[in-house]
């Protein structure tokens, strides 16, 4: 087989680690990965199912590609992800030139799908089983497991790897389509886990992200005794080379004190919490089934707080969260509760959404989608404001301090430039080791995950230094990086020398 293949991804960060598995599976079957669609003769979407939004881009991609099928009847067109496996029916009904249908849970197959429509078959559909009316283990065996090799040059970044710890969601809140298209919850072995960030350390990844729909639900329970998310950080963070790991998505019910202490305790676990609370509105957390008081949410930012004061400077742990606004029945105070949390817990930055009705979940069938658009828009708008002050005010109190930045190349604004004078060097660099770039702007996280950007040049890319914050907006903060310092994480001297100082 060998194909041009491209691969548009959108939705979830679980989307984009599928999205580099396939590409490294498919180059193993002969496939060459294309940067855009006119290059390929296979196009494959990688799709979310989360919002209506979403899944409306996809149809109106496809249906931009009808002409190109018919001019190009070898071209492959598929549809992967969660979207194949909640719509398969309606995607072939509207877009009947599509060849290939994959849920998340058959992606382990796709190389062996495309041989065969390139034998003739086709259109092929491949999905996992229904949740509702069959049995968990054999709908578990439906969904199966996929993760394989990994590939530095497949990865948005070398130095920043995301890897599955989980599949799946056994949650059912009520808006919530994912575990529907996902399927049920399975953890990996932890042997499995610490193989793979091993390899990616090897590779000289200094950073990896754990990825589970509810992840401090995980446990492997392989072998005895079960293990939790606390014992999986316990094993990764003595990995050589390793310097951050990091872990999302958080459900607040399942947040135990053994793995906030776990967070204090152990160095290279970022001090950093995604723990979306959703509303915050009794009756409205109620209806969205999420199992949890607003108060015994409020605690948990106080466990937190009181648990972990080590983060960016003086603001401690950073904890950030995703908010639905508009969901079925709020009303204005509902939505003044939501504002109310915001504002008192301080958080980093707040994910926020509006309400999009999705056939098969509870809340679809149960409850009117009764608040109108522009109240969703205007609501979506009043609590981006409120975060937007949080976050001004809070990065602003980082003016003056010293952050530890692992450094992700240049950026934007620096890449946007680099390409319009393509071949123009500029004389006189701060670094001697690499091409000199002194005007080149850098962009870095700090351990809360904060955007920093700062001078320097693109030698610094996957280190980790401290950088001086002089500016700070709601959603970067400016720096300069500080002559001669050294960093608590480890600043390297020579970036192929991966030891921990
Ligand atoms: N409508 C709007 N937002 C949703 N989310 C999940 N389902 C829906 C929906 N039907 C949001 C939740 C979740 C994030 C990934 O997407 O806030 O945390
Ligand atoms: Fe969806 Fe709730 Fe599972 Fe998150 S925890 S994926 S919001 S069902």
């Amino acid at each position: 087989m060998s194909r041009r293949v491209y691969i548009e991804t959108v939705g979830c960060q679980m989307n984009v680690l599928d999205s580099e598995l396939l590409a490294a599976r498919l180059e193993e079957a002969g496939c060459r990965m294309v940067p855009s669609r006119s290059d390929a003769d296979t196009i494959l979407f990688n799709t979310c199912s989360v919002r209506q939004h979403a899944e409306d881009k996809i149809y109106s991609a496809l249906g931009r590609l009808k002409h190109l099928k018919d001019q190009r009847p070898g071209t492959i067109i598929g549809v992967l992800g969660c979207m194949a496996q909640r719509a398969s029916r309606d995607i072939l009904r509207r877009a009947p030139h599509v060849d290939l249908v994959v849920g998340p849970g058959r992606l382990g197959q796709l190389d062996e799908l495309i041989a065969r429509i390139e034998e003739g078959e086709g259109p092929l559909v491949e999905i996992s089983g229904q949740r509702r009316g069959n049995k968990q283990a054999e709908v578990a065996r439906s969904f199966a497991q996929f993760d394989g090799p990994r590939k530095t040059e497949l990865r948005p970044g070398a130095h920043q790897a995301h890897v599955r710890i989980m599949f799946g969601c056994d949650q059912f809140c009520t808006y919530c389509i994912v575990p529907s298209v996902r399927g049920p919850e399975q953890s990996r072995p932890v042997e499995a886990v610490v193989d793979e960030v091993r390899r990616l350390a090897d590779q000289g990844c200094q950073e990896v992200t754990l990825l589970g729909q509810a992840v401090n639900r995980y446990a492997d329970r392989s072998e005895g005794e079960a293990r939790d998310l606390a014992d999986l950080l316990r094993r990764l963070d003595v990995i050589d080379g390793l310097h951050r790991i990091r872990f999302v998505t958080n459900h607040p019910r399942y947040m135990t004190d053994r793995l906030i202490a776990a967070v204090a305790e152990l160095p290279r676990v970022c001090p950093y919490f995604h723990v979306p609370a959703q509303h915050g509105a009794e009756a409205v957390l109620r209806r969205m089934n999420r199992g949890y008081t607003v108060e015994e949410y409020r605690r948990l930012v106080e466990r937190i707080r009181a648990a972990v004061p080590q983060g960016d400077g003086p603001l401690g742990a950073a904890i950030t969260s995703d908010f639905i606004v508009g969901f079925c029945g709020e009303t204005e105070e509902d939505f003044q509760r939501t504002v109310d949390l915001v504002r008192w817990a301080r958080f980093k930055n707040s994910y926020i959404f509006k309400y999009s009705p999705r056939v098969g979940t509870k809340a679809a069938e149960r409850f009117a989608d009764d608040v109108p658009e522009a109240e969703k828009r205007r609501r979506n708008n009043e609590l981006l404001d409120v975060q937007n002050q949080v976050s001004l005010e809070d990065n602003r109190r980082l003016v003056g301090c010293r952050l530890e930045v692992l450094v992700e190349g240049p950026s934007k604004a620096a890449r946007k430039l680099d390409t319009r004078t393509q071949g123009g060097g500029e004389e006189g660099g701060a670094d001697s080791s690499g091409p000199p770039d002194a005007r080149g702007q850098l962009v870095g996280r700090t351990a809360g995950d904060r955007i920093v950007v700062f001078p320097g040049p693109t030698s610094l890319t996957g280190r980790i230094i401290p950088v001086k914050i002089e500016k700070a907006d709601a959603c970067t903060l400016f720096g300069g990086v500080e002559e001669g310092g050294s960093s608590r994480e480890g600043l390297q001297e020579n970036p192929d020398d991966n030891s921990r100082i």
